[in-house]
């Protein structure tokens, strides 16, 4: 036989992986099967969960687009990833809040960060470890990155949660369904029923007390559901995965293809809407090449402004209790 050469990846980008537990294989998976990425570096501090991990996702290659998958502990084989994934940390547990993961998995962070820096200086980091908004400001922080490189998975799951739910409730494909949810991601996200929509329509236009304290149908019962999904999913399963893994396709399709496409993701959010504190909370972005590339001022009602005002605080607080 002679001796062909690996034919090169077709375009779509190298993109790393730092994290390889059920969050991080999901995204791998979710990323591999819609033929986002051409390159695919795996990174984890297990050497033995990240051969095996490595060796299993290449085995499925022969049913994917040509795309090249390999896994290292050393951060050298991460050089020049247009988009760098990070899922490392600990998890929650049934009960845990994702604001007590923060001082464990800021310090995991200091690790990790430097060393994707220096291998990828141009890279847009991609956080997704818990408490996301805490830690994609820890992110930005440790990097020296503008803050359009550095971008938190946010609510955007949040938002699948509450658009699933939506179409469930109007019986239709969620893929037609709309809704925004903002701010911090968990506990005290902030949904805005205003713009709430079903194939256009906004739900408000047809019932005005949709999401108020009058609404007879109940409305605001969807987004508590969305609150309580995680606690949800850990009692059942012990952790969240897939959802998580297909929003983080979503985003990284949105960067590598350059999409200018919208989607609620943690950004620096000192300066809109009149948040005076350095915080990155979830509103709509447009993500393209280079990160965040505009940020969408939404019409907000005092009740929703006043609800980003304090998560603003609140996050800045946590911030203040942490060692950087
Ligand atoms: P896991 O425990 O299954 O996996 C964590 C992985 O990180 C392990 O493979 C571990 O070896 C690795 N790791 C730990 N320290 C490392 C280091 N210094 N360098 C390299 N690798 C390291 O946890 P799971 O379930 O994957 O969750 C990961 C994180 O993602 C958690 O913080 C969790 O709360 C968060 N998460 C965030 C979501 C979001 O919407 N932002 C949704 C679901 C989970
Ligand atoms: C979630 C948690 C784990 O699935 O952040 O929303």
């Amino acid at each position: 036989m002679h001796d062909f050469e690996l034919p090169s990846p077709l375009s779509g980008g190298k993109v790393t992986i730092v994290g390889l537990g059920h969050v991080g294989m999901a995204c791998a998976i979710s990323i591999l099967s819609q033929n986002i990425a051409s390159e695919l570096v795996l990174v984890d501090r297990n050497p033995d969960k990240l051969r095996g991990e490595t060796l299993d996702l290449q085995h499925g290659l022969a049913f994917v687009r040509n795309a090249q998958v390999y896994g290292d502990t050393q951060y050298s084989a991460t050089a020049g990833s247009k988009l760098c994934i990070v899922t490392a940390g600990v998890p929650q547990g049934p009960g845990d809040s994702r604001t007590s993961l923060a001082p464990k998995n800021l310090e995991i962070f200091k690790e990790i960060i430097p060393r994707l820096v220096k291998y990828s200086p141009e890279t847009i980091l991609l956080i997704v470890t818990n408490p996301v908004d805490t830690l994609a400001y820890a992110a930005w922080k440790l990097s020296g990155f503008p803050a359009n490189r550095v971008i938190g998975s946010g609510t955007n799951l949040d938002s699948s949660r509450f658009r699933f739910l939506l179409s469930q409730r109007l019986k239709v494909v969620p893929s037609i369904c709309h809704g925004w949810i903002i701010g911090e991601h968990g506990d005290s996200s902030i949904p805005i029923w205003s713009d709430a929509s079903l194939a256009g329509v906004r739900l408000r236009d047809v019932d005005s007390r949709v999401g108020t304290k009058k609404d007879v149908e109940n409305w605001s019962q969807l987004h508590q559901e969305v609150v309580g999904s995680a606690q949800e999913i850990i009692k059942l399963k012990g952790y969240t995965s897939w959802g998580i893994g297909l929003s983080v396709a979503a985003l990284t399709r949105a960067i590598l293809e350059n999409s200018q496409s919208s989607y609620a993701v943690s950004t620096l959010v000192q300066g809109i809407h009149d948040i005076s504190e350095d915080v990155f909370l979830s509103v709509p972005c447009i993500l393209g090449d280079t990160g965040v590339s505009r940020i969408i001022l939404q019409t907000l009602n005092s009740a929703e402004l006043a609800d980003l005002h304090n998560c603003a605080k609140s996050l800045y607080e946590i911030q203040k209790s942490l060692h950087f």
